[in-house]
């Protein structure tokens, strides 16, 4: 087993059945250049213990860069009989500094403390982009709130409960409703780097930690950690950082994926709130006039996709014995497809929601309908000193009259209003209109338009901080 990694004790080499099971290259060639910067990293701990003379240690480093180079030039391929990316980057470094020089860089590590910490060096860098992207969608989605909050003509819209007409709201405040979630999405994501960067495992060898006297603190320190991980078993066997990796990415495809049903409605004929830029839909093969939200309907789909690898995770983690087990090779498929997935939604996504025309005449003309402002009708009797139990029968009682005559809350006469409570004087119109409406919400939090314009200001101060 030619440039194998192990095969001192085996007679026969191994079957190609196994081969074609064992091997990973085809996913975990992209950890290259994480490999090879905790091979330097490893290449100085040596060093530094006096297990390598300086001239083999500036050989070694210098294979180390002409890997690096290789790769980066796309000139560095594993060969089909490569088990994973740390055994095709030993060989290719004893092929480029020879077996007397490359034969000393994997005294006192395993593959076991190398994989747990590049894939920890893997993820780190991608949650920068990933946290990245999503605070543009944060940004796309405050610049649509401020275009929609002219002070005198902020836009509204029905604000639902039950997808059934609930109480108007400002459009801003719907909007910003989803970039909150994504805020708190980038900061468990921060959270997680945090914990991360804290811990790089290498220098725990296969579970048991290193005899050779090498110093996992300087390894981990080159490689931009804050720490070694304190328990070397728990630095090798543990992937709850990857599943908690797997959680933040499925909950950012299911917060996304909220907005996106609401994009899909309201782009219906139904709903007609939202018109979809040319550049943001999709057409049909056969039917000349459609007009799609694929964009919408993908990050929708893709929210599936994003929680089945959580979930996959997971379950391959249940009830794994301490410490490494190969079951853990499995851990980085579905984690880079979470990766690759949201790296295109998310820009996607954004572009999509950046350019959403919104039809605001037609979101105010329904935000009054189905009786919307009866709650507002309760609220100002409770106002004049009516009990809320009651006053909440009598906007009811309103409801009832309105179905009655065919009418809506701010056609009834002040001689209707009166049969039903002499309570309801003709001055409760003042709350029958949207506009008084929402800015009669005016606590912290609410749709009035200050507190919403406020709320903007937070949101972006709030972003600009990650
Ligand atoms: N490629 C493996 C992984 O991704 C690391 C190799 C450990 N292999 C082993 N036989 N101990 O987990």
């Amino acid at each position: 087993n030619e440039g194998s990694l192990w095969g001192g004790r085996f007679a026969s080499g191994p079957s190609p059945e196994l081969q074609a099971l064992s091997r990973s290259t085809h996913f975990d060639w992209q950890l290259t250049p994480y490999d090879l910067a905790g091979s330097r990293a490893h290449a100085n701990a040596l060093h530094t213990a006096g297990l390598l003379t300086d001239v083999d240690h500036a050989e070694l480093l210098r294979g180390l860069a002409v890997l690096g180079e290789r790769y980066a030039a796309g000139d560095l391929h594993p060969a089909p009989t490569d088990e994973d990316v740390h055994g095709a980057l030993e060989r290719l470094l004893v092929d480029e500094v020879g077996s007397e020089v490359g034969g000393r860089i994997r005294a006192g590590r395993s593959r076991n403390d190398q994989i747990a910490t590049l894939f920890r060096a893997y993820l780190l860098d991608h949650v920068r982009t990933i946290a990245r992207q999503v605070l543009d969608l944060v940004d796309v989605l405050a610049a649509q709130a401020a275009d929609h909050l002219a002070p005198g003509s902020e836009s509204v819209m029905p604000g639902r409960t039950h997808l059934q007409h609930a109480q108007p709201v400002l459009l801003s405040h719907h909007l910003l409703a989803h970039a909150w979630p994504l805020l708190r999405d980038v900061a468990r994501l921060d959270d997680w780097t945090r914990r991360v960067s804290a811990e790089s495992p290498y220098g725990a060898g296969a579970l048991a930690g290193s005899s050779l006297g090498l110093d996992p603190e300087q390894v981990a320190h080159e490689l931009g950690f804050s720490g070694s991980s304190p328990n070397s078993i728990d630095g090798t066997a543990a992937r709850d950082f990857v599943a908690e990796f797997a959680f933040v990415t499925a909950m950012i495809g299911v917060d996304v994926s909220r907005l996106a049903e609401e994009v899909i409605l309201w782009s219906t004929r139904e709903f007609d709130f939202v018109t979809l830029h040319d550049s943001w839909s999709t057409g049909s093969s056969i039917m000349p006039q459609k007009k799609n939200p694929d964009v919408a309907e993908l990050a929708r789909g893709k929210s599936g996709r994003l929680v089945g690898n959580l979930a996959g995770l997971m379950t391959t983690l249940k009830a794994l014995p301490l410490a490494y087990n190969r079951d853990l090779q499995e851990d980085k498929e579905p984690v880079f497809d979470s990766v690759d997935t949201l790296e295109v939604l998310l820009p996607a996504f954004s572009g999509m929601v950046a350019t959403l025309t919104f039809n605001v005449a037609r979101m105010a003309e329904l935000a009054p309908q189905g009786f919307s402002l009866a709650t507002d009708v309760a609220e100002w009797l409770v106002r004049e000193g009516v009990p809320f139990r009651d006053a909440h029968e009598l906007a009811g009682a309103c409801v009832r009259r309105c179905e009655e005559l065919g009418c809506d809350l701010p056609d009834l006469t002040d001689e209707q209003l009166a049969a039903i409570s002499p309570a309801l004087r003709p001055d409760v119109r003042s709350v029958l209109t949207v506009e008084g409406s929402v800015a009669s919400r005016s606590g912290r939090g609410g749709t009035a338009p200050a507190r919403v314009r406020e709320q903007l200001d937070e949101v972006r101060s709030v972003a600009a901080d990650h």
